[in-house]
C-alpha cells in the first residue's frame, strides 16, 4: 500500500501531521509564508489579542546548552554544548488584530490547501472578554483561518486573568470554550498549561465547552540559572526576574506525560503533542499515546527560524517509519496512532519479582488469605 501522510484532524485535512507551534516560527506573514514552502503541514499563528502588549527590555528568549566536559547548564555559549531547553518569557503578538487578518488573508490566498490555526487570547472574569474572545474568534475565522487555537496555557502573562491562569481554572476552560463554540464555524482547539495536577480535569472542562481537541504542552513555569560568577541571574532586567517558560529537549518526558493523562482519560478525544520535538522518534512518542497532530517551536528557532531541516527530517522519518512497518499493513498515522496509550499503568500493577509477597506496597493485613 503507498504511504499517506495526510492526517484528518478535527475535521480538516493536513498534508502531514506536523505543524509550527504558535510562537517566533509563526510570527510573521514572511515567516508562515517560507514555512509552508518547507513543507509544515500547519502552523499555528503567534497568539493574537486585543490587550496592549508590552514585553520587557532586552532579551525575550534564550536557550541553554550542557556538555559532558562541564556538566554546568547554561546559556552561555561553548563549544562541544548541546541543546537541554529553551528559556522564554515572551509575551503574546505585539500586533493587532487588524495587522494580522490582511495577513491571514494573504497567506490563505497563497496556500489555500495548508492549514492555518489562529491563536487567540483575551481575558476572563467579566462578560467584555469573553466578548473579545469571541470577536478574535469571528474575524480570524472570517479572514480564512482553518481553526481557532485558544491561548489558555502562557505561563508569564503580566494581567492574571489571561494564559495559564484560566488554563488552571476547568470553570473559566469551560465557559471561555463555550462562549468561543457560540460563534466558532471552524474548530476549536484548547492549548493547556502543564502547571497543573491533574490535566485531564482541565481537558474534560474544555471538552465539556465544546472543544474539538486539547493542545499540550505550552512551556513549563522555570526560572534562569544564577551565574556563579556574577552571582546574576543569565536573563534579567535591573537584576530583577520573574518566572517564565520551559520549553525543548528538557521538557520532552514532562510534557508527555502530562499527554497520556489526557489521553487514557479520553481515548476518544482529539489531541495535539507539543515539547521537545525536533526529530521524527519524539514526535512518534506523542503519536504513540495517541496524539493526530504534532508541533514544533524550539527546535524551529534554531533551525533558520521555521525549521526547513526541521520539517524535512520529520517528513523522512515518518516515510521511513512507515515503509519499515509495511508488513505490519500500516500505512498512515492512524494505523499506528494511540498504540502504547494503555501501556501506562499504576506502578503497583508493574510486576514485582516475587508476586506472591507483594500487595501493592501494603503490609498484609491481618486476616489476609493469602492467594493459594
Ligand atoms: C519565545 C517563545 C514564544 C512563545 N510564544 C507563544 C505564544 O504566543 N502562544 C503560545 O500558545 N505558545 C507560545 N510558546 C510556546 C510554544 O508554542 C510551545 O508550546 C513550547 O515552546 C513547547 O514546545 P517546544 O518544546 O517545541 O519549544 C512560545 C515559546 C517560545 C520559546
Amino acid at each position: 500500500m503507498p504511504i499517506d501522510r495526510s492526517v484528518d484532524f478535527t475535521g480538516i485535512r493536513f498534508h502531514n501531521p506536523f505543524l509550527l507551534s504558535s510562537a517566533p516560527p509563526t510570527e510573521s506573514e514572511s515567516n508562515i509564508l517560507r514555512a509552508f514552502e518547507a513543507g509544515w503541514g500547519g502552523v499555528v499563528t503567534k497568539t493574537i489579542g486585543l490587550h496592549p502588549v508590552v514585553n520587557v527590555l532586552g532579551a525575550k528568549a534564550k536557550f541553554m546548552r550542557t556538555s559532558p566536559e562541564d556538566a554546568f547548564v547554561s546559556m552561555k555559549k561553548r563549544p562541544g554544548a548541546a541543546l537541554h531547553s529553551s528559556w522564554n518569557w515572551e509575551l503574546i503578538s505585539d500586533k493587532t488584530l487588524d495587522w494580522w487578518l490582511p495577513r491571514i488573508r494573504r497567506i490563505k490566498a497563497a496556500f489555500p490547501d495548508r492549514v492555518l490555526i489562529a491563536s487567540v487570547m483575551a481575558g476572563s472574569g467579566n462578560d467584555k472578554e469573553l466578548q473579545n474572545w469571541q470577536r478574535l474568534a469571528s474575524e480570524c475565522q472570517d479572514a480564512g483561518a482553518d481553526g481557532l487555537e485558544l491561548n489558555f496555557s502562557c505561563p508569564h502573562m503580566d494581567r492574571r486573568d489571561m494564559g495559564s491562569n484560566i488554563g488552571k481554572d476547568q470553570g473559566l476552560c469551560s465557559v471561555v470554550t463555550e462562549a468561543v463554540k457560540e460563534v466558532a464555524s471552524v474548530p476549536v482547539w484548547c492549548k493547556l498549561t502543564p502547571a497543573t495536577a491533574e490535566i485531564e480535569v482541565e481537558a474534560g472542562a474544555c471538552f465539556r465547552g465544546g472543544a474539538d481537541a486539547i493542545v499540550s504542552s505550552n512551556t513549563f513555569p522555570s526560572i534562569p540559572l544564577i551565574d556563579p560568577d556574577t552571582l546574576e541571574f543569565e536573563i534579567n532586567v535591573d537584576g530583577l526576574v520573574s518566572s517564565g517558560g520551559l520549553g525543548g529537549p528538557a521538557i520532552l518526558p514532562l510534557s508527555l506525560a502530562k499527554m497520556a493523562q489526557m489521553t487514557r482519560a479520553f481515548p476518544d478525544g482529539s489531541f495535539s503533542g507539543i515539547g521537545g520535538i525536533s526529530d521524527f522518534s519524539q514526535a512518534l512518542s506523542y503519536i504513540l499515546l495517541g496524539c493526530g497532530t504534532v508541533q514544533v517551536c524550539t527546535a524551529a528557532m534554531l533551525d533558520q527560524a521555521v525549521g526547513p531541516n526541521v520539517i524535512k527530517r520529520l517528513l523522512a522519518g515518518l516515510d521511513a517509519f512507515l515503509e519499515r512497518n509495511a508488513e505490519r499493513g500500516w500505512s498512515g498515522v492512524e494505523d499506528f496512532r494511540g498504540l502504547r496509550r494503555d501501556r501506562i499503568v499504576p506502578q503497583s500493577e508493574i510486576r514485582r519479582p516475587d508476586a506472591a509477597d507483594y500487595h501493592s506496597g501494603y503490609e498484609v493485613a491481618e486476616g489476609y488469605a493469602s492467594n493459594p
